[in-house]
């Protein structure tokens, strides 16, 4: 039994509107897999990245609200989670450029999006960097500082992502090389057990082949969108086939082992489509209106969904916060008071300055304050939140101890002097 629990985090992209592909592939597994034990979930709307693929903001605004209410809708619970919208954390995007600082472009040049926009322009005979943005460029840093900020250790995503997470790794390492043991290196988490759900057509449900059918659309819309999905022109009565119906998959991915039994005797004896049509629609209409109600009136009271989403974006800031501090240390950004380290780049900012660190025990929440050498200065007082912890935390680097000795401990041959000294190194103008 691992004392440290595994971290996955994963973004979402905030374009567009989630359709049964997303829920099927991505929300739904990812909602039961972050009732696991032993596991920390972070789960984050990316809206900087949807900037690099759309400049109407009213459409960023309005997705991300309506995939902010489906996840909610689909059972995520924002109090065991962290779950927050990537631009509420500045700290990401300052982490951005020092990622960026040891970051080779070479590696970026190799990237498959950016690649692909280059060879489409080459074989169209345009400019290879016609309309690429630095953006699109940069995706890869952008995603890494999302994975990085968390020191997440699994990354669950599709395989078209797996080449951003092996870039992550490479970032995580080049600035570890550089400046000490910061990062963690993060890993793809592929889950092989969830279909791809085909769209009306019997390809790939995506909005790009405009075949998808709206996770919260009406339920007479819906009803109609299945009438459209493809079928062949077996009649009533003369057996189907399971192989390559997409009605048939789109069944499996809703129904129990039983149902899609059940229904593979049907299409052996005949069933119309008209009436496999219908089982489809009641089957998907089962799981999903339970979750309308929620989604509806999340999408109708904005004002709850930004707080709640500002309260994910200030729990995730206690980790954030902190974390920047150190690696701004680490490279050099620091305090003119701090002594400069003489050990050589490698052992840096680390060794020299003292630091915070937040724990756990018997359902509290506490923290500590080490000095550079990792010797034990003071502890705090038990909290119920990590908020809570973490509010002192900062109210202690901007203020030093003055008047907050009572929330603290010192440990045993520590005088406050030391303490307020270990303090004043991290005061940074921030
Ligand atoms: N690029 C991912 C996608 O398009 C979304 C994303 C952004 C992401 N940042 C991330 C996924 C960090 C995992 C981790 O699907």
């Amino acid at each position: 039994m691992p004392t440290h629990p595994v971290r996955y985090l994963t973004g979402i992209t905030t374009t567009g509107t989630p359709h049964l592909g997303n829920y099927v592939g991505a929300i739904r597994p990812a909602v039961e897999a972050s009732r696991r034990a032993g596991t920390e979930n972070f789960y984050f709307l990316a809206d900087y990245h949807a900037l690099i693929k759309c400049d109407e903001p009213a459409r960023i605004q309005r997705s991300t609200l309506e995939i902010a209410a489906c996840w909610l809708a689909a059972g995520l619970d924002p109090e065991q989670v962290f779950f927050y919208r990537q631009s509420d954390i500045p700290e990401v995007t300052e982490l951005t450029w020092l990622l960026t600082c040891v970051t080779g472009k070479g590696l970026l040049n190799r990237a498959h999006a950016y690649k692909a926009a280059v060879d489409k322009n080459v074989a169209g005979g345009s400019d290879p960097d016609a309309d690429v943005t630095a953006g699109l460029f940069m995706y890869p840093v952008l995603m890494a500082a999302d994975i990085l900020m968390f020191k997440a250790h699994k990354i669950p995503v599709g395989r078209d992502q797996v080449q951003h997470i092996e870039m992550a790794r490479d970032m995580a390492q080049s600035f570890n090389h550089l400046y000490g043991e910061h990062f963690v290196a993060p890993e793809a988490a592929i889950d092989e057990s969830v279909a791809m759900l085909p769209g009306l057509d019997g390809r790939k449900m995506s909005k790009s082949y405009d075949n998808i059918i709206a996770l919260f659309a009406p339920p007479e819309q819906i009803r109609k969108q299945i009438a459209g999905i493809v079928t062949d022109s077996r009649a009533p009565g003369e057996p189907k086939q399971v192989e390559g119906s997409a009605l048939f998959q789109i069944y499996q991915a809703f129904a129990s082992a039983e149902e899609t039994q059940a229904l593979r005797a049907a299409y052996d004896s005949g069933i119309a489509w008209g009436d496999a049509k219908q089982l489809l629609f009641e089957r998907i209409d089962r799981e999903i209106a339970p979750m309308r109600e929620r989604h509806d009136a999340l999408v109708n009271n904005p004002v709850e969904l930004e707080k709640i989403l500002r309260n994910g974006a200030e729990k995730a800031r206690v980790l954030a916060k902190p974390f920047l501090g150190e690696l701004r240390a680490a490279v050099g950004l620091r305090s003119l008071a701090a002594r400069p380290d003489t050990a050589g780049k490698a052992r840096t900012a680390k060794a020299v300055l003292p630091s915070f660190k937040q724990y756990r025990e018997g359902g509290r929440h506490y923290f500590k304050l080490v000095d550079g050498g990792g010797r034990l200065l003071a502890q705090s007082a038990g909290f119920d939140s990590p908020q809570q912890a973490g509010q002192l935390i900062s109210q202690l680097k901007s203020k030093g101890l003055a008047g907050l000795e009572a929330g603290l401990e010192f440990a045993e041959g520590v005088a406050p002097g030391e303490v307020s000294a270990a303090l004043e190194l991290l005061s940074q103008p921030r």
